[in-house]
């Protein structure tokens, strides 16, 4: 697949790697292509970063017709440029898509841009422990319309960041971070878009993360939206639960994101042989599992924080520390296999990572 590429007259400084933050800052390019009802997607190209031009009546700002995904690209120490399972993010935004009345967007054409605009960018990719290049694929409907029904225009974007950790002060290594339980406000109900990586779900999420933070916590622990009882999934990543020698995770229902980090951790749990149970798990019984000592981790997984263990919960205003606090046996264990993984640095007998080849290069070459 070839794309125009314009190449940016006024290129940026690289940010530091030792001080990146979370999604801060944005390389020179994005990708863009757009979409008509009668001509399908067209004109996929690269253009130097900047703001677009909309239409203040675009269908996007007024009833929130969008999706997106998250992805890393990581620089592995012989330089090659690894994505990890790209084509599930294609396969999860289709879902998105669909459950939106969005336009389908063919996985080859998906990871063909983000190969392209990844390997135009690679000298963006920072490498330093816990710093890589996130990039964010998303669509978005431009139809100045405000009839509330499907629009018939479509933008699809992809920009990247340099980023850091994702939990400030997670720099060094596996930090656990403190989890608030959430029982006022919910994130989704069956039937909804819960499984959808869509705004919506993020934008109606801050109030409870403004309150976890007035808690002193670091994210918010998600309830079902009908008994406010069990445990779905948390602000930005899926949830894990170690009781006993059993890993719990809340399965995919509807109202959770079928996370591709989640995916990935229950299949390394089947392969080294530990227990894996996707199935709903009352809070209640996570409290209670703590009073008898049973309890002994807790982890988020997600491309934004890896895989993160969680020291502390705050339920019913009580505090509840998790194992001995820190991070656990199995956090670790998967921590090293998914980041070595996904870095290169640890063989991949998954088949999970792709590197992103000098396509550009070699292009350029034949054309000299
Ligand atoms: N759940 C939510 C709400 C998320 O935002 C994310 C992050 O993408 C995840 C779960 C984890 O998904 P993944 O592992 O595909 O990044
Ligand atoms: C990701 O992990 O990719 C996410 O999308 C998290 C993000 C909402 C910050």
């Amino acid at each position: 697949m070839k794309f125009n590429i314009q190449i940016t007259n006024s290129p940026k400084e690289k940010p530091n790697p030792n001080t990146l933050v979370f999604g801060e800052k944005f390389t020179d390019h994005m990708f863009i292509m757009d979409y008509d009802a009668k001509k399908g997607w067209s004109d996929g190209r690269i253009v130097p970063y900047g703001p677009i031009a909309l239409e203040p009546a675009a269908a996007v700002f007024h009833y929130g017709q969008e999706l997106f995904e998250g992805m890393k690209a990581y620089r592995a120490q012989d330089g090659r440029v690894l994505l990890f399972r790209p084509y599930m993010n294609a396969e999860r935004a289709r879902k998105s898509a669909d459950r939106m009345c969005m336009p389908d967007l063919d996985p080859e054409m998906f990871v063909e841009a983000v190969k392209a605009i990844v390997d135009l960018e690679r000298d963006w990719i920072p490498n330093k422990p816990d710093t890589s290049l996130y990039i964010r694929p998303f669509m978005i409907a431009d139809d100045p319309f405000l009839g509330v029904h499907a629009a018939k225009h479509f933008k699809f974007i992809i920009i990247c960041s340099p980023v850091g950790a994702y939990f400030s002060g997670s720099n060094e290594g596996l930090m656990p971070t403190s989890m608030y339980v959430e029982e006022e406000y919910v994130r989704a109900a069956m039937g909804g878009v819960g499984f959808a990586k869509v705004g919506g779900n993020y934008g109606s999420s801050m109030k409870a993360q403004e309150k976890a933070s007035a808690k002193g916590c670091d994210q918010v622990l998600w309830l079902d939206a009908l008994e406010h009882s069990f445990a779905e999934e948390i602000g930005a990543a899926n949830a894990f639960f170690v009781i006993d020698d059993e890993v719990i995770t809340p399965p995919l229902l509807g109202t959770i994101l079928p996370g591709i980090t989640r995916n990935s951790v229950i299949e390394l749990l089947k392969k080294w042989g530990i227990k894996v149970a996707e199935r709903r798990l009352r809070i209640e019984d996570v409290a209670k599992a703590a009073e008898h000592g049973s309890l002994k981790e807790i982890f988020a997984s997600g491309t934004a924080a890896v895989i993160s263990p969680i020291g502390k919960l705050v339920f019913k205003d009580k505090e509840i520390v998790v194992g001995d606090g820190k991070s656990g046996e199995i956090a670790n264990r998967l921590y090293e296999a998914l980041y070595g993984m996904q870095t290169g640095r640890l063989k991949d007998d998954m088949g999970w990572t792709m590197e992103v080849e000098h396509a550009l290069q070699a292009s350029r070459a034949e054309s000299l």
